[in-house]
């Protein structure tokens, strides 16, 4: 493979030139040269590490670039970072280090190349290109990261002991990398993540949600979640899927593994949707069903509720991990709460009021969680599975038919509130709510269609009924 071809962007030519100003080295290292031996597009980070000081390597860098652009110093990490068009370049000093017990705050020393190669997390993120004169674009990989790249394998360049205490998110990072490159982790590292698990807890949540992220924007995010659990990560951060494992028997009586079914569920979504947070609701869409599972001696085992109780524990679990409250989350919890309500549907003979009431309380968000449902058809008999995605697909159909006719989709009462106190000569009271609550319900059943007139006919029958005047 020829490496100069990595480095065609002029600002290498730049870098190169700033590094013989200084008298300096410097190399390409870490996700870039990984990312252009894969193929994996061009990437707009770009990490530079100088034998030297990275902070003056940067500021010499933007004095020669056209743009000027200003230089970010992190001095307490001895990093720099600018910004040139839309690429991202860190600078960093070349470093040997050895991080304390408690956290992930290393205690820094100046080092030789092989010092900061050594420290890096993996064999296929320690390969430096050079940046100097005189050997420009040759390759500098000690622990083959190559070979590692074509085999496939996560590795790390020094004991994996040593590299995953030293610093406890390369152990969710190897999973991760994993996931996203369909790679193999060696036999030892797993066995060190697996030794080293507990040690996660010096990690902040921030930083452990970005890598669950990453996995869950994976292809197949399952591949993740199965190492998490292998390792005993996962119990560490999602206990509440490790408690949808196993499956018990009473009576001859079972019930699915509700944790590999749940990553079956995540696995079909991703082929379908990009939207990480359809993909969240996926992964927690059965979280209820720990806490609710009972056995019934006549009907079997039952998780009654599960999707109410689900939708709650997203909260305290989006909590616990520092992600947003918003309303990415409330959308999580509405998907969690609404997940059964269109299988439910698609058992039976669709029904038009059944599909407007979906749409009704669904809102906007009825073609995410139809997305989500047939996502999780994971029967593996042919004729049910045949038969829920040939219903879903009426389901759809009729979403569409009823919406363009109904236009449940964000209800806007035909009649306001105001208009059935002028009507009736009311003050704020009940009467309102139940005249407003008996036209919706005439409206989501089918009785009337969703317009002004065949509704106002329906407030004048319910208001004469409560025993009330019309106005004069
Ligand atoms: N690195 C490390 N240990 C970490 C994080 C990063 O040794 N916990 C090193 C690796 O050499 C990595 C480089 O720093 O390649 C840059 O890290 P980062 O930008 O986080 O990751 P990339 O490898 O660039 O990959 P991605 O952009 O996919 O996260």
């Amino acid at each position: 493979m020829n490496y100069k071809e990595a480095l065609q962007h002029p600002i290498f030519k730049i870098i190169s030139k700033s590094v013989e100003e200084l008298q300096v080295e410097a190399y390409v290292i870490g996700g870039f040269v990984r990312d252009f031996i894969l193929k994996r597009g061009n990437a707009k980070d770009i990490d530079v590490v100088a034998i030297g000081s990275g902070i003056d390597l940067a500021k010499q860098v933007a004095k020669n670039l056209p743009t000027k652009p200003k230089v970010q110093v992190f001095k307490t990490y001895g990093t720099a970072m600018l910004r040139y068009n839309d690429i991202e370049i860190e600078f960093v000093g070349a470093r040997k280090e050895s991080y304390s017990e408690n956290s992930r705050n290393p205690v820094v020393e100046n080092g030789s190349l092989q010092d900061d190669q050594n420290r890096r997390d993996f064999t296929i993120n320690a390969l430096a290109l050079s940046l100097n004169k005189t050997t420009f674009g040759n390759l500098l990989d000690p622990f083959n990261g190559v070979n590692d790249l074509e085999a496939k394998t996560i590795k790390t360049p020094l004991n994996p002991d040593i590299t995953y205490s030293d610093d406890p998110l390369r152990m969710l990072r190897a999973i991760r990398f994993a996931t996203q490159l369909n790679f193999t982790i060696e036999e030892t590292s797993l066995h060190a993540i697996t030794k080293n698990a507990s040690r996660i807890k010096i990690i902040t949540k921030e930083r452990i949600v970005v890598e669950l992220n990453k996995i869950l924007e994976s292809n197949k995010p399952s591949i993740g979640f199965l190492l998490l659990e292998q390792t005993g990560l996962l119990q560490l951060i999602l206990p509440e899927l490790t408690a949808l494992k196993g499956i018990d028997e009473i009576e001859g009586q079972r019930h699915k593994d509700n944790f590999y079914h749940t990553l079956e569920v995540v696995d079909n979504i991703s082929k379908h949707t990009n939207n990480l947070w359809l993909r969240w609701a996926a992964l927690l869409h059965d979280i209820g069903k720990a806490p609710t599972k009972k056995f019934h001696k006549k009907i079997g085992w039952t998780f009654h509720g599960h999707e109410f109780e689900g939708s709650k524990m997203v909260f305290h679990l989006f909590k616990r991990l520092k992600m947003p409250l918003n309303d990415k989350m409330k959308f999580v919890q509405k998907m969690v709460l609404m997940s059964s309500r269109p299988i439910v549907l698609a058992q039976d003979i669709v029904t038009d009021s059944a599909v407007r009431r979906l749409v009704f309380d669904a809102g906007d968000y009825v073609d995410d969680l139809m997305t989500l449902c047939e996502a999780d058809i994971t029967t593996k008999n042919p004729k049910k599975f045949k038969k829920y995605h040939n219903n879903f697909k009426i389901v759809r159909e009729k979403i569409i038919e009823v919406e363009e006719r109904d236009h449940v989709r964000n209800f806007q009462p035909p009649i306001s509130g105001e208009e059935i106190m002028k009507t009736f000569n009311l003050k704020p009271s009940r009467e309102i709510g139940v005249i407003k609550e008996y036209i919706k319900e005439a409206i989501l059943e089918g009785d009337i269609p969703n317009e002004y007139k065949p509704a106002y006919k329906l407030m004048i029958e319910k208001g004469k009924k409560l025993g009330l005047k019309v106005k004069e």
